[in-house]
C-alpha cells in the first residue's frame, strides 16, 4: 500500500513523501545497544537524499502511536543496480525502539517519507564531519554522494564538485559503541575517534579533534554536524569564532514529521537579530550552525 501524502505548500516540506508499508530485510547489531534495519522500500529508496529522514510506526498497534524520526543510513540497490529500499541505524533508547530490536526479516512497519531537508551539497574543499553517538548515522549517504560513489534522487541529483579531502570526527562513549566504522573506512576518508574513556582514539570530547583540525594551515570548507545537543552547540560555537560554515542537524522529538503539529519547534535566528520559531521537521532538520539559537 503506497499513499501520496496531502501537498501542503509550506516551505522546505518535500512533496515527494509518501506512506507505505515496508518489510523488514535485515536486522542486524551494529555496536552495544545499536542496530541497523534495512527495509524494502523502493519508492522512498528512489527519492530520498543524504540527511533527510523518515517517520516509523508500528501499523497494527496504537502504543505507541505516533511515529518516531530516523535519518537515512543509506539506500541499498537490487540485482540490476535499481534502488530497493532503505537502511538506518537505531539506538536503543525507549518505547519504539525496545520494540524495534524484536523485529526480524518478513515483519512490516509504516513508513512516511522522504522528509525534511538534507545537508547541501558538498563544498570543493575540505568537508569535515562531526558525529556524536548515533549521529553518524546520516552521512555514510553524504560521503558516498559527496565523492560521486552513489546518486541519490530521481532524477540523481549532481554533485558539481568534490571535495578536495574529508575528514570524519566521531565521538562515543566508548569503544563498544562504535557503530558502522568499517563502512565509512571503505569510503577511503580520513576517521578520527574520541571516546570518553579513552578506549580508543583521543581520550576527550569530539571537538578537540574538530579544534586542531581548525588549527592546520588550510581550514575546512565546512563543517556537517549531527550528535547530542551539548556537543551540537559546543561545535556551533568552535565554527562561529572560527568564522566556518557549519551545518547541523537536530534530532528534536517530533510527532506528525510533516509540519502539522508544531511538536518540533527551534528558535532560529532571523536576518533582523531576532529569533522566531521553526519547525524542525520541514525547514530542517539542518539548519546553518550561526541561526539556531541554544537555550
Ligand atoms: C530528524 C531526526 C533524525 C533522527 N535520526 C535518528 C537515527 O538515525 N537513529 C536514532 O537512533 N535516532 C534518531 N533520531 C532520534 C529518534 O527519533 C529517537 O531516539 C526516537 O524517537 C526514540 O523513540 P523511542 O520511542 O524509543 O523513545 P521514547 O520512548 O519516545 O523516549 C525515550 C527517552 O528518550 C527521549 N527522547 C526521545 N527522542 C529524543 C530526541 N530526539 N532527543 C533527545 N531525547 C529524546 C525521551 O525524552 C525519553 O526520555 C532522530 C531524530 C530526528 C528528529
Ligand atoms: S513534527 Fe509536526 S510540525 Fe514538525
Amino acid at each position: 500500500m503506497t499513499a501520496v501524502m496531502p501537498e501542503l505548500c509550506l516551505p522546505g516540506l518535500v512533496r515527494t513523501a509518501t506512506q507505505s508499508r515496508a518489510t523488514v530485510v535485515e536486522h542486524e547489531l551494529m555496536a552495544r545497544n545499536t542496530w541497523r534495519m534495512r527495509l524494502q522500500a523502493p519508492q522512498m529508496a528512489r527519492t530520498i537524499l543524504p540527511g533527510q529522514f523518515f517517520m516509523i510506526r508500528f501499523p497494527d498497534r496504537s502504543d505507541p502511536l505516533l511515529g518516531r524520526p530516523f535519518a537515512l543510513y543509506d539506500i541499498y540497490c537490487d540485482n540490476s543496480g535499481q534502488p530497493a529500499g532503505i537502511e538506518f541505524g537505531y539506538v536503543v533508547v525507549g518505547k519504539m525502539t525496545s520494540l524495534f530490536e524484536s523485529l526480524k526479516p518478513g515483519d512490516e512497519v509504516e513508513l512516511w517519507g522522504p522528509l525534511g531537508n538534507g545537508f547541501p551539497l558538498p563544498p570543493a574543499g575540505h568537508l569535515v564531519i562531526v558525529a556524536g553517538g548515533i549521529g553518524q548515522t546520516p552521512f555514510l549517504a553524504v560521503i558516498r554522494e559527496a565523492l560521486r560513489r552513489r546518486a541519490y534522487g530521481t532524477p540523481a541529483r549532481q554533485i558539481t564538485q568534490v571535495p578536495s579531502r574529508i575528514t570524519l570526527c566521531y565521538g562515543v562513549r566508548s569503544q563498544e559503541y562504535l557503530a558502522g566504522v568499517a563502512e565509512f573506512e571503505q569510503e577511503g576518508i580520513d576517521i578520527r575517534i574520541a571516546t570518553d574513556d579513552g578506549s580508543v582514539g583521543h581520550r576527550g570530547f569530539v571537538t578537540d579533534l574538530l579544534k586542531e583540525i581548525i588549527a592546520e594551515p588550510v581550514p575546512p570548507a565546512a563543517v556537517y554536524c549531527c550528535g547530542p545537543e551539548p556537543m551540537m552547540h559546543a561545535v556551533s560555537q568552535v565554527t562561529t569564532t572560527a568564522g566556518l560554515p557549519c551545518w547541523l542537524s537536530l534530532e528534536t522529538p517530533m510527532a506528525c514529521g510533516f509540519g502539522a503539529c508544531f511538536s518540533c519547534v527551534t528558535k532560529i535566528r532571523q536576518d533582523d537579530g531576532t529569533w522566531d520559531y521553526r519547525r524542525v521537521c520541514v525547514e530542517g532538520p539542518v539548519f546553518p550552525a550561526d541561526q539556531i539559537v541554544f537555550d
